[in-house]
Parts: C-alpha cells; structure tokens; sequence
C-alpha cells in the first residue's frame, strides 16, 4: 500500500507541470480555475446561468420558456464541435449573426474582449474536455464606451414620438425585430411567450413612459451598471420601432380586472393635485405609517429591501407609480419576487431572493434583515405572488397622502436626460 502511494506521488510529481496546465484534465470536479476562469465563473453566473444553468447543463430556471434549447454547453459533444474562435464570436455577435437562434443575446456591446475570452476559457472548464484555451495577447480589457444619452436626444424622440410613434408599419417592423430578429423574447414575456428574466413587457404601454424604453433599450447600462439585461447594440431606428410597437401592444387575453375598473379607482388618486414636499416627509418619517425609506434607497438614503428609486419619476408612468403604491403585488418588480422557503426542521422563511450561490440562498427579509439558508436545509421553496411591499397602504393613508407621495415621486427623474433643466 505505502509502495503504491509513493509511486503515486512520483508520478503526480513528475506530471505536475500538466496539473496546472488546466487543458489536459478531463473531469472538471478535481480542476483548480485559472485566473481567468475564475473572472469567466462570475460573469457566467451573472449572463449566462439563468438560460445555460449554473454548470451549463442547458436547464437554467428560464430555459423551459425558451421555444429554443439553450445549448447544453457542458456536454462532451457541444465541446468538441465548437472551436474556441466561434465560441468567442457567439457570445460576442449573438446567436442570429452566426446562423443560431436569435433568442441567444449578444454580449460584445456589454463586456470587454478580455470578459468574453475568460467566459470562453470558463465554458471550457464546465465541459472539462482536454481543449486548450489560447487566450491571445493584448486583449481590450475595456468595457465598450457605450456613449450616453442626451438631453437632446430625447426631445428629439419625444417630438418624433408624438409626430409619428403610432404608424403601424413601423409598429411591424418593431414586431418583427422584438419576436423574430433580437433576443428580446429570451428574457421577456409576451402574451404567453418567451423567458423571464426580465419583467414581462405585456403591459409596456401602461407602465413605462416611451421615451424611457427608447432610452432604457439603447443603453441600460447607463442606468443600471450590473443590469442582467445586455446591451443590444440597436441602432436609434430600431430603437424607435420597439418602442412604437411595445406602447402600442395590446396582449390577447386581457388580465383579470379590467383596466377600466381600475381607472375608475385610479382617477381618485389622479385627479386631485399633490403636493411632492408633503409626499417627501411622509415617504422618509421613520416614525410614520407609510415609513417607504424603509425600504426604498432614494440617491443616497433609505433602505435595501424594494427597488432603488432615485429614477423612478423618469421610468414609469404616474398610472404606474400609483398603481405600484396601492396595489403593489399587481405587479412584481423583476428581481424582487417574494420566495417562501420550508426548512427541514419545518421552519417557514419569507423574503427576496438577492442571491444564490453552491452553498445556498440569500435571502433579504421585510425588515431587511439578511440571512443565508444553507441549500441543505431547505426542504421546498416557492415564488410568491405576493409583494414583499404592504398592500395595504390604500387603507391606512389618506386619498391626499397618496396623492402627495405620488407628487414625490414624480420628481425622481434621472439626472443626465435633464442636464439643461433647473
Ligand atoms: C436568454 C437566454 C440566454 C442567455 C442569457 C444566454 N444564452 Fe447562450 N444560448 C441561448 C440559446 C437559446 C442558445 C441556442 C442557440 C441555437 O442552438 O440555435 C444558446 C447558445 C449558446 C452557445 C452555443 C452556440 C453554438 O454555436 O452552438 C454558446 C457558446 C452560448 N450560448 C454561450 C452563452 C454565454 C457565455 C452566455 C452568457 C454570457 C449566454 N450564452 C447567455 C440562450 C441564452
Ligand atoms: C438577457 C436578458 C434580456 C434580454 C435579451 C433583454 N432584456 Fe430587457 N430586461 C432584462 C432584465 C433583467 C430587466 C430588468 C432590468 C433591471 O432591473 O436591471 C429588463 C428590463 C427591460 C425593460 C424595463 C426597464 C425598466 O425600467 O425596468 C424593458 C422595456 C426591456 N427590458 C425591453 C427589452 C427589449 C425591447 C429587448 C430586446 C431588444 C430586451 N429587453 C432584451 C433582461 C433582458
Ligand atoms: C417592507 C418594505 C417596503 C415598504 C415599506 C415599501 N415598499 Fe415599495 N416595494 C417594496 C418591494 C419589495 C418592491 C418590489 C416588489 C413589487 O414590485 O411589489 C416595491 C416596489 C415599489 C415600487 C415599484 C418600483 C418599480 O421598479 O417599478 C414603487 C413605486 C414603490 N415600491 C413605492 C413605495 C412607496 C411610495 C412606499 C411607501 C408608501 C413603499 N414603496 C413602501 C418594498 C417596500
């Protein structure tokens, strides 16, 4: 036995130069990561694992939604028909330039060449196939400079908007770019189809304002640096056709509670007038019943439980930001489902997902206590349908308060689409 461990040794001696060479192992459970896989791990998380799964076996939780299979990247026969160079070109271009499906986002507007490259050596390690990465030299370590919105830009679209925003065959032609010809339908639901990743766009023309979706679309990364959803690299025509056709969709199946009766019930809000200093004390009162901060970070204060926002006046519509207020389980703002988990010791934990890792979940509660649950501790988990935010603010504030929150809000506008304003 001991002759046997010593000849072992020699020989894992002898080869140890090929031990950190990651290419020549075959099973990845014993691989160490390189530097570079490490980066291309996270990144991957990040991107990727939601359609691909956290170790690539094509079954991440929005896969199921998607009318393509996401390549099973960790299969032994995916890895050895692709070659490194077209691994790059397809994260990089997207699944519709190399005559794959469209629903596979491009990532070249959104990471740098040095990202993608420690994605494709990290591909590799999740196959675990014996095929060398030659990274090449003096790679752009650069995210791309995606170049801002201006002011001006926008009320160019604004005036173009309401000249021409509601021609129906530019309403095709942003059809037919949303669901046949960019990745939109990978991360987005509409009517019953496509993924969920992000929020389902049915409602589009009641919740955000258009100029926002022609903005958000050209460059979310600007608003939101870690935003799961890439940049697509649209030019501003096409830009302006998904934002002709998203205002205007209209789903099949109209939701339950029609928006008539809401209106009604949304008109007491709406037609009185608010006053935003008043609305602004009452979202920030610690002592107060509505208590918002709570919860909710505006610039630099306030809580970490709901949504940022310090924008929000400029995101979404004023229906929307009441609505949101008085019936917020309507709908759920992406990232911040309430999950239920059961423990094995029959424990019941109620809050929002922020994390998931190998070791578990993380988990934020109401009052924004953070807790980690270990994955072998919990017997079941569910997504809830209702909000984490209390639903019944309608009841304990006054039909001016609200008014005056709202008034609040509305005044959260983002700071760069109104450099010239003030
Ligand atoms: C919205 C879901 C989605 C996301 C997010 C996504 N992919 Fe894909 N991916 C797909 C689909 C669907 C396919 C299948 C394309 C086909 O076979 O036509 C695919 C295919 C691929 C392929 C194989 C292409 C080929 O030539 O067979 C690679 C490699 C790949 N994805 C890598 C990635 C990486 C890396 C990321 C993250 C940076 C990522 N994907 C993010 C959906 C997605
Ligand atoms: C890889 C997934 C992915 C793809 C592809 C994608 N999105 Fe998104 N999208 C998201 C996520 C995630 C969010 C939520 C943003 C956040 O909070 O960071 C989002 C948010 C949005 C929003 C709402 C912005 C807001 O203020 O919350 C709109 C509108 C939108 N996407 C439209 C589109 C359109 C149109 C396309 C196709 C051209 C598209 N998306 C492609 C993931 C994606
Ligand atoms: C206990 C924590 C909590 C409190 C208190 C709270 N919220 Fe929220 N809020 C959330 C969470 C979580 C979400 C995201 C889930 C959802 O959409 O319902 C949210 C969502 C929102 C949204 C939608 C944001 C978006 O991205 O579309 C708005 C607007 C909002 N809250 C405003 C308020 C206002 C105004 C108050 C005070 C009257 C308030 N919230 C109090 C937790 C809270």
């Amino acid at each position: 036995m001991r002759y046997l461990l010593v000849i072992f040794f020699l020989i894992f001696t002898f080869y140890s130069p090929l031990f950190a060479d990651e290419s020549k192992y075959s099973s990845n459970d014993t691989l160490a990561l390189s530097k570079s896989q490490k980066k291309g791990k996270l990144l991957f998380l990040h991107y990727c694992a939601h359609c691909h799964g956290n170790k690539g076996g094509g079954d991440g939780f929005n896969a199921e939604f998607l009318d393509k299979d996401p390549a099973e990247l960790s299969s032994q026969k995916f890895q050895e028909k692709i070659s490194n160079k077209k691994l790059f070109r397809v994260i990089n271009e997207g699944g519709a330039k190399v005559k794959k499906s469209h629903l596979m986002p491009s990532f070249g507007s959104t990471l740098s060449e040095e990202e993608i490259w420690s994605l494709v050596a990290y591909v590799r390690y999740l196959g675990g196939w014996k095929i060398k990465v030659k990274v090449p030299k003096k790679l752009n370590t650069k995210r791309p400079n995606n170049t801002a919105i201006s002011k001006a830009d926008i009320d160019f679209f604004s005036r173009w908007f309401s000249a021409e925003g509601t021609e129906s065959n530019l309403i095709k032609v942003g059809e037919s770019l949303v669901i046949n010809k960019k990745s939109c339908l990978g991360c987005h639901q509409l009517n019953d189809e496509g993924g969920r990743v992000g929020p389902n766009l049915n409602r589009s023309g009641f919740n955000y304002p258009p100029a926002w979706i022609y903005t958000w679309i050209l460059n979310p990364q600007t608003f939101r640096p870690n935003t799961k959803m890439p940049h697509l690299h649209l030019s501003p025509k096409e830009a302006r056709a998904i934002t002709s056709f998203l205002i205007s969709f209209e789903p099949d199946n109209e939701e339950e509670g029609s928006d008539l009766a809401d209106s009604v019930e949304l008109n007491k809000y709406l037609s009185i007038k608010g006053d935003s200093k008043r609305g602004e004390t009452i979202f920030k009162d610690p002592e107060g019943i509505a208590n918002c901060a709570k919860c909710h970070l505006v610039k630099t204060d306030g809580g970490s439980v709901g949504p940022v926002l310090s924008f929000i006046g400029t995101s979404r519509t004023r229906e929307f930001l009441l609505e949101s207020i008085i019936d917020p389980s309507r709908v759920i703002t992406s990232g911040f489902n309430t999950i239920m988990i059961l423990t094995k010791n029959r424990k019941f934990i109620t809050g929002i997902k922020i994390n998931e890792d190998e070791s578990g979940l993380y988990i934020v509660d109401k009052n924004g206590k953070e807790l980690h649950v270990p994955l072998d501790k919990i017997k079941k988990s569910k997504v809830q349908k209702i909000s984490t935010m209390p639903g019944n603010f309608k009841d304990l504030l006054s039909t001016q308060d609200i008014a005056d929150i709202l008034a609040y809000l509305e005044t959260l506008t983002f700071s760069l689409m109104a450099p010239s304003v003030n």
